[in-house]
């Protein structure tokens, strides 16, 4: 056990780690120094985002370009390290821009936290006390909601929640919220642990209070739409039906749905990284949604209509274009005016858009040509790094590939036969 150790600075601890756990601590020293910021200054910033700190952990930062979103377009900016993401983001931001592009919209921005609390006594006076002092809930936290009202926002409502049939003496107070640009989890804890201190009374025992990353009302819609024989170049109908169909197998199907969803957080989770948002909040939320029905589905539907293909997304997600990281780590103040200063409803919309897309390029590849065809053309350079290829190997090869089916066998041998000669 090491003790104290958040108080060692970075090079004790790098030191520390080095002498515990580098097989070659030069090496491993150097490693951890190749991804220290030249500029002090900027570093300082990124130490400063966590505790213990020993270096930066970085992932590619792309663009996908070309999305045509209700008329207008955007370039996307992502953070993700799977190597074929944004080249499918791209090309089906491309496709979709010459039919018609996506429409989408926000349905509701309503977040929730929760006091949660245990009570022995009778559930009439419970009420009746929580009936007396609900105006004072929301009044205790003048202070805190001030700035948010100004702009629009606030508490929505309090409600006591009943919970004992599932729980011994829990109940809760359910409380609703409009955040406006900010995810607002500071803000939404800060009021419940406020109205929690209002609350406490004898016999009523306080166990939590935080904002529930379950965001159902806070819900986003993306969705394209076409003509079936403009979809698909050959085989239109067909083709079509088999992408319906594996929607429909995503609805029905768990193991599949938990993958299909997975395909649509490839595109989700960079935009919200990207944007310096919490991925993981918007991934636990939108797994939860999946599964609101009581079992685990698809986020996305498929259908033919009178010769038509639509294809949607319902999403929820809470995400902030002011606060948090948004506008203070670098890459993330960038990529909001990459988007062009979106509003926190305008980056839901944007993020919706880039999930529906990666699961149409999923669904399209995985129903015609099957998946690995794209996938290992792509990781072609994860191969050719791992080989330790040159410029000019890597340029023959990723020529002669073009034609061939890449594995990590064929491509060895390519590269062998390079060096060699034969
Ligand atoms: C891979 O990261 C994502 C896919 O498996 C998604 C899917 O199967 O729909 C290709």
């Amino acid at each position: 056990m090491i003790k104290g150790f958040s108080k060692f600075s970075k090079t004790e601890k790098v030191n520390w780690l080095a002498e515990n756990f580098f097989r070659d601590k030069s090496l491993g020293i150097d490693t951890l120094k190749q991804y220290y910021n030249e500029d002090v200054k900027l570093q300082q910033l990124h130490d400063e985002f966590i505790e213990n700190t020993i270096s930066n952990f970085y992932i590619p930062y792309a663009i996908a370009p070309n999305f045509l979103i209700n008329g207008k377009t955007f370039a996307i900016p992502m953070a993700i390290e799977e190597s074929s993401v944004v080249a499918a983001a791209s090309l089906t931001a491309k496709f979709w821009s010459t039919r018609g592009g996506f429409k989408t919209e926000v349905i509701s921005t309503t977040k929730i936290g929760q006091v949660h609390f245990t009570y022995k006594g009778s559930k009439d006076e419970l009420l009746d006390y929580f009936s007396s002092v609900k105006k004072d809930l929301i009044r205790s936290t003048d202070h805190i909601t001030a700035n948010m009202r100004k702009r629009g926002g606030g508490i929505v409502d309090v409600e006591l929640r009943d919970r004992t049939e599932d729980l011994d003496e829990y109940y809760q107070l359910h409380v609703s919220f409009q955040t406006g640009d900010s995810m607002g989890a500071n803000f939404i804890n800060s009021c419940l642990e406020t109205i929690a201190a209002t609350f406490q009374k004898e016999g009523i025992f306080i166990v939590m209070s935080i904002l529930s990353n379950y965001v159902p009302d806070c819900l986003v819609r993306a969705e394209v739409r076409c003509k079936v024989e403009d979809l698909f170049p050959e085989n239109a109908e067909r083709d079509a039906r088999k992408f319906v169909q594996a929607v429909q197998i995503a609805e029905v199907e768990p193991f599949r749905a938990v993958t299909h969803n997975k395909g649509i957080m490839n595109g989700i989770d960079a935009v919200v990284l990207a944007t310096g948002n919490d991925f993981r909040a918007v991934a636990a939320g939108a797994h939860a949604y999946a599964s609101r029905g009581g079992k685990y589905k698809s986020l996305t539907g498929a259908s033919i209509v009178d010769g038509s293909f639509n294809f949607w997304i319902e999403i929820p997600m809470a995400l902030g274009t002011v606060g948090g990281l948004t506008r203070l780590h670098p890459l993330a103040k960038l990529s909001m005016e990459i988007l062009q200063n979106p509003t926190a409803s305008e980056l839901m919309q944007i993020v919706a858009v880039a999930g529906l897309a990666q699961n149409f390029a999923a669904l399209k590849a995985l129903t015609t040509t099957g998946i690995q065809q794209g996938h290992m053309k792509m990781h072609l350079m994860n191969i050719l790094n791992q080989l330790e290829a040159n410029v000019h190997e890597k340029e023959l090869i990723v020529d002669v590939f073009k034609r061939k089916t890449v594995s990590h066998s064929a491509v060895a041998e390519y590269l062998h036969q390079i060096r060699t000669g034969h």
